[in-house]
């Protein structure tokens, strides 16, 4: 199967800046033939606009309402209206969303159950702070957070679910785990899957300052089938570097 690349803007780029790059993504893509292995998450107040204008591409939410249903919740998105838009993914409990906006685990189970329901794929964001693995204690850690985070599902469900690991201490810092320590947790969390027997339709992706020097031997790593890339994926030629070097 080929690996998938996921491409999170987080708050970066102004409206004209951002069409300029979607632009250049789907011509170079395009062109490659390369398009169906990306999603892109832009700013969601873009979203609606590139999936008219660029509906070749898969779209995902960098998050969705704790909510499913309409109501009174100012400036929140439920899944059923991301996908609505025309996005087919949505990350959930990425670590800027835990560490800075208090997302805790049990919100992020709930958010991807809402995900499932609405035909969203989630894209359920795990991983350790730099102290957990200085004290050797990162495989306890992102098991807790598997344990806590997964949706309850059927085992069917499973290949409708991503999920990725991004240790805090390596996203946007340009250091990475050696794939050794990726294939570790790689491990580690199939191993905590399984009790729920539905380890083996999941995939697994990793994150944390992917470019287009590392990521061959990052894919190579066993049990990993993508990457979830941040900085490196707002520069067109760098997104297709990393996707043609796959
Ligand atoms: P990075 O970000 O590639 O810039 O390290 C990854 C992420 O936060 O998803």
């Amino acid at each position: 199967m080929s690996p998938i690349f996921i491409a999170n803007w987080k708050m970066n780029f102004l409206f004209d800046d951002a069409l300029k790059t979607i632009q250049e993504i789907y011509t170079l893509l395009k062109t490659q033939n390369e398009l169906d292995k990306l999603v892109i998450a832009p700013p969601l107040a873009y979203l609606s606009y590139m999936t008219d204008k660029y509906p070749q591409i898969n779209y995902a939410a960098q998050d969705i309402s704790l909510n499913k249903e309409f109501g009174a919740y100012t400036a929140e998105i439920s899944a059923k209206m991301i996908k609505s838009a025309g996005a087919n993914y949505a990350i959930i409990g990425h670590s800027d969303r835990r560490l800075h906006h208090n997302e805790t685990s049990n919100n992020v189970r709930i958010k991807a159950e809402n995900c499932i329901e609405a035909g969203v794929i989630p894209i359920i964001c795990v991983g350790e702070p730099l102290e957990s693995r200085q004290q050797k204690q990162h495989l306890a850690f992102v098991s807790q957070q598997i344990k806590e985070s997964f949706p309850k599902i059927s085992a069917s469900s499973a290949s409708q679910i991503i999920i990725a690991y991004e240790p805090i201490w390596a996203i946007g810092s340009n250091t990475i785990p050696t794939t050794t320590e990726i294939a570790e947790i790689a491990r580690q969390i199939k191993d905590t899957l399984d009790a729920s027997m539905v380890a083996k339709n999941i995939s697994l992706v990793y994150g944390g300052s992917v470019n287009s020097s590392n990521c061959q031997e990052i894919l190579k790593t066993e049990g990993i089938s993508g990457l979830l890339i941040g900085s490196a994926a707002l520069n067109p030629r760098e997104l297709l570097s990393i996707i043609k070097g796959s």
